[in-house]
């Protein structure tokens, strides 16, 4: 299948390696790129979808350009005829949730989010375990995500730090939170509680760097996400599954996955674009479709527009550090509990 990548840069460059390999294994035919800016690739550069679709006819679009642009960029694309995989977070409100979604049912297209995660062995394998019964019931869903980032991390793109298209629920740990309301079961849901206590450190950015969310929905377990970018030390993001048999501790970036302290052998992952390609050949199902990105946009709106009040950390150099934060976001995944039912000082 012949596909183009928008925006090529940051991410993006995953995606051109991505594209590159599947180019030489014969599975699609990497046709192109479009970018605002020059850009260093193997294939031919075009500034709009438009002029590159007349020369060379996409079936199918990955967009991994800024949040702002996706809507326009997949409706774009649908009106070509196209298939499209956009990047996470892949729309900002549920307006245009839905109006993506009808677009697409109506011309008979796909549309694939990048949350790469739901293709990894680990999280089929967490699937299986939870549905059969291992984990006994679940009672939460808990996920901590805490690294630490330095000025450049907001100087490299104008949208960093910018709240309704980044924070840390919307943008780095959005596979925390994606990943919590899929293993609660409440992803297309839209009838779901959201409590939300946003921070910034940083009077230079508009959107939180730390945060926690608790997601309820009548049935399903409490999906409990607390996240920061202001920690003294990086950890690797965790999913906390709680069971009445035991615990799961899911490590969704390195593909790896614990039951009551045993590792646990996991299938191999699924690459987003194959497996989209692979559903318009074989009808495989998506791994990743739009409609389990429901409750996740309900989310990522809500971050666009709670109040983030400032807090009083300490700047390190080149970076913000939040005393106490790296155990707090920890504790709130482990305990099921917010910042403030923490008592931990800046929950409100
Ligand atoms: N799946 C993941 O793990 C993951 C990781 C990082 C980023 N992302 C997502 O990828 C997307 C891109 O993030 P980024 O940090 O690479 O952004 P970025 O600001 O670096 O932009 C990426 C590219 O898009 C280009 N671009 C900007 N506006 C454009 C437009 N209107 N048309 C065409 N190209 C345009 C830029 O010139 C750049 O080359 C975001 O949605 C982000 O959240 C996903």
């Amino acid at each position: 299948m012949r596909v183009a990548l928008v925006g090529a840069r940051g991410h993006g460059a995953r995606h051109v390696d991505n594209l590159l390999r599947l180019g030489h294994d014969g599975v699609a035919t990497f046709v192109g790129v479009v970018d605002v800016a020059d850009v260093d690739v193997p294939v031919p550069s075009y500034p709009d979808l438009p002029s590159l679709a007349a020369e060379l006819h996409p079936e199918v679009v990955v967009i991994s350009s800024p949040p702002s642009t996706h809507r326009e960029l997949v409706l774009g694309a649908f009106d070509l005829g196209c298939d499209v995989l956009v990047e996470k977070p892949a729309l900002l409100s549920t307006a245009d949730f839905e109006e993506i979604s009808a677009a697409a049912e109506k011309r008979g297209l796909v549309c694939q989010v990048g949350f790469q995660s739901q293709g990894k062995g680990s999280y089929r394998r967490l699937c299986s375990l939870i549905g059969s019964g291992a984990l006994g019931d679940i009672s939460g869903i808990g996920a901590a995500g805490r690294w630490v980032r330095t000025d450049s991390y907001y100087e490299r793109a104008e949208w960093a730090g910018r709240q309704g298209e980044d924070g840390t629920l919307v943008n780095p740990f959005a596979h925390a939170l994606q990943n919590a309301l899929l293993l609660a079961d409440v992803e297309e849901r839209s009838d779901i509680g959201v409590e939300l206590e946003l921070f910034r450190c940083r009077d230079t950015i508009s959107a939180d760097d730390t945060a926690c969310v608790r997601v309820t929905a009548e049935g399903a377990p409490p999906v409990v996400v607390a996240t920061t970018l202001c920690a003294t030390t990086s950890l690797p993001p965790i999913v906390l599954v709680h069971g009445s048999l035991g615990q799961a501790v899911w490590w969704y970036d390195d593909d790896r996955l614990k039951v009551n302290d045993h590792t646990m052998a996991v299938p191999p992952s699924v690459d987003l674009l194959e497996n989209l390609i692979r559903h318009r050949q074989t009808g495989e199902p998506l791994v990743a479709p739009l409609a389990a990105a429901r409750a996740f946009t309900s989310v990522v709106q809500q971050c666009g527009k709670t109040a983030v009040p400032l807090l009083p950390a300490r700047r390190v150099g080149d970076r913000v550090v939040l005393d106490g934060v790296d155990e707090v976001v920890v504790r709130a995944a482990e305990k099921m509990a917010t910042f403030s039912e923490l008592g931990c000082g800046f929950g409100r």
